[in-house]
């Protein structure tokens, strides 16, 4: 029999990436990506310190077309070699869903192939499948602009939340306190950047519920902390050595709160000693560096995307189309975007004054 290859044209628009990536699939071999074209829209949103949800909308809907024609032209695919149109429908700014999510149905209708609904975090959560060998089950920490989240996976569609954050998304943290220095967004990398030149000891941050709440987290009061020395903020090395100590907060928070998540998730899958950790804060290298010297001393294999498959990208959303195909796990024609679509639909909604931990 002739061996069958599964095309999967994958397409993201859930915030200020838009991304088409075309997934090529042959049995018993790990996915490829034949292309990953992720056009931002920083220089469009920039000015305004965070995502204008009218203004990505208006730009994913004029450049949806080219990139996906950019995108079929790299993987050297004809458009009707494609077996299955996955796009994400959740979570994310209603706005900008639509465009992706509409644009698919259209071509699903007019190449009558199926139409796959992917939630954007679902991508993430399987992202480092697209460059190792990762089995279910695992620990994932999902650490990106707007979602901060412990689950333990089971398989696909099956996550049971084990902690998250209790306000700030570690992401927006980072946005909020490159905000307040005055730098652009995303403020994750240069944070990031201004952390190596600076004293990581110069200031004393708070570290919120750090000894209750098990794994569940809170990064709020860090940034009201950087907001209250902004005016003692004179020199650039004053600002390396925020950033500095910023990180190093964070990291100590980090390791505390995954220790804290290894221990309830071993509790429920005592023989798997697997993390995943995904999403934009992901590519972080200092944060990255510190929690595999954890998992060496826990005896956990950490894996991670890699660094350009950690922030918003098609190809994580390919990927979870190509196990739904696998299953054919099609969605109809009236499927309707989620701006909340949570990974854990039972886990308690923990956010907001008066969180009870
Ligand atoms: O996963 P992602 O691309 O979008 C969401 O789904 O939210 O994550 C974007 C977030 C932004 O908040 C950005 O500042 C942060 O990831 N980020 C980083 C780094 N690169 C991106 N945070 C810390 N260090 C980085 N190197
Ligand atoms: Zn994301």
């Amino acid at each position: 029999m002739k061996k069958k290859k599964t095309i999967i044209l994958g397409i993201e628009t859930s915030c200020d990436e838009t991304a088409v990536s075309v997934l090529e699939h042959e049995n018993n071999k790990r996915p490829k990506i034949l292309s990953n074209i992720v056009s931002s829209q920083f220089d469009i949103h920039e000015k305004f310190g965070g995502v204008v949800p009218e203004l990505a909308a208006r730009s994913h809907l004029e450049k949806i077309d080219l990139i996906t024609n950019e995108a079929l032209k790299k993987s050297k695919i004809n458009i009707n070699k494609i077996d299955a149109i996955a796009a994400t429908a959740g979570p994310g700014l209603i706005v900008c869903l639509s465009v992706g999510l509409n644009f698919a149905k259209a071509l699903s209708v007019s190449l009558r192939k199926p139409l796959i609904a992917v939630n954007h975090l679902e991508g993430h959560a399987l992202s480092p499948k697209l460059n190792s060998e990762l089995k279910f089950p695992y620990l994932l920490f999902l650490i990106s602009g707007g979602h901060t989240q412990f689950l333990s996976v089971d398989g696909l569609g099956k996550y049971k939340r084990l902690g998250t954050t209790i306000d700030d998304a570690l992401g927006e943290a980072y946005d909020k306190v490159s905000k307040i220095m005055n730098f652009t967004y995303p403020g994750g990398p240069i944070i990031e950047q201004l952390s190596k030149k600076g004293n990581k000891d110069r200031f004393k941050l708070p570290k919120p519920i750090f000894y209750k709440g098990g794994s569940n987290m809170s990064f709020a009061g860090l940034k009201t902390a950087v907001l209250r020395l902004k005016n003692s903020l004179k020199t650039n090395k004053d600002k390396c050595d925020l950033a500095a100590s910023f990180q190093k907060t964070i990291i100590e928070i980090l390791i505390k709160k995954t220790k804290n998540a290894i221990d309830e998730h071993i509790e429920n899958y005592p023989s798997n000693r697997s993390l995943v950790v995904a999403g934009g804060v992901a590519s972080n290298k200092e944060i990255r560096k510190n929690l595999k010297k954890l998992c060496n001393q826990e005896n956990f294999e950490i894996f991670f995307p890699n660094i350009e498959i950690c922030t918003d990208n098609a190809a994580m959303i390919a990927l979870v189309g190509l196990e739904k195909y696998k299953k054919k796990k099609f969605d109809s024609l009236d499927f309707e975007v989620k701006p909340r679509w949570p990974l854990d639909r039972k886990a308690k909604f923990l956010k907001g004054a008066g969180v009870k931990l």
